[in-house]
């Protein structure tokens, strides 16, 4: 198999697949909406605001509020406007957007853990959000030790014929601690709160596993695997490594946690 090129594809969002764990990746996203403590905020942005999912829970908790979704991938924007949830929806990477007027809340749900340099990133966030107002992420979070499923990928790229298309390590290496969250806001924040809560998921098999980890983490391997058939072969050994990591609980299912880290920056 040869190296991946220069030229690899950026990995593409796939809205149906991100969906297909609707509920559950959107209960962090409802848990951190619950905890902000902001009475009726009038204009709200959601960074990375996917198909839709996230805005939704905004506009469940505030109804009456203005809503912005910004996010990079056409493909998810789409779908997100074909929603029932009545926003302003706009096209923009949020590394590079800035905003006409500031927000009372600016809000984002498992996006901001793609994007490198938190130090410089989250108090230019902040900076959107007007005195009073708030920012509000969660980030999954790398555990210590990785969790299994980081492991059976690990051990599929230390070795060929996978080694050489492993993609660099992209997204959780870029999250904080909660303590270098506080650091990094306290000067521009009248309070911040901080928290992690592990939610552990109960799926039906490896292979569901599998296909989690699809809709998010394993984009970038993907992109690296154009063949429909190499893509086939790498998944399969993919969930056997899983199986071999999670086990079977008594009913068949097995128990997958996923710990999630928030923060709320208050101005
Ligand atoms: C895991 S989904 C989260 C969707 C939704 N917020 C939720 O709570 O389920 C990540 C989203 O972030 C978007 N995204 C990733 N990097 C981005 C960037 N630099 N600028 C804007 N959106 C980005 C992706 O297109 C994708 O829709």
């Amino acid at each position: 198999m040869s190296g991946a090129a220069p030229g690899t594809p950026a990995p593409r969002w796939d809205a149906e697949r991100y969906l297909r764990f609707e509920a559950e990746r959107t209960l962090p996203c409802r848990d951190l909406a619950r905890r902000i403590d902001l009475a009726g905020p009038k204009r709200v942005v959601d960074l990375g605001c996917g198909p839709g999912n996230s805005t939704a829970v905004l506009a469940a908790r505030w109804p009456g509020a203005h809503l912005t979704g910004v996010d990079s991938s056409e493909e998810m924007l789409a779908k997100a406007r074909a929603s029932d949830v009545r926003a302003e929806w706009i096209t923009a990477d949020v590394s590079r957007w800035t905003p006409d007027s500031s927000f009372d809340l600016v809000f984002s749900n498992a996006v901001l853990h793609w994007l490198p340099d938190h130090r410089d990133l989250l108090p230019r966030l902040a900076g959107w959000a007007a005195p009073g107002g708030a920012l509000a992420f969660q980030v999954p979070a790398r555990t210590h030790p990785p969790p299994p499923w980081m492991r059976a990928l690990a051990r599929m790229a230390a070795a060929e014929p996978w080694r050489s298309v492993a993609p660099a390590d992209a997204s959780e290496s870029n999250v904080l601690s909660l303590a270098e969250y506080y650091d990094v806001l306290c000067d521009v924040a009248r309070r911040v709160d901080l928290w992690d809560t592990e939610y552990d998921h109960v799926l039906e098999g490896p292979e569901a596993v599998v296909e989690w980890i699809r809709g998010t983490a394993l984009r970038p391997w993907l992109a690296r695997l154009p063949d429909p058939d190499v893509q086939a072969r790498f998944l399969a050994e993919l969930s056997r490594e899983i199986a071999r990591e999670y086990p079977r609980r008594r009913d068949g299912n097995l128990v997958f946690p996923f710990l999630r880290r928030f923060v709320i920056a208050y101005r």
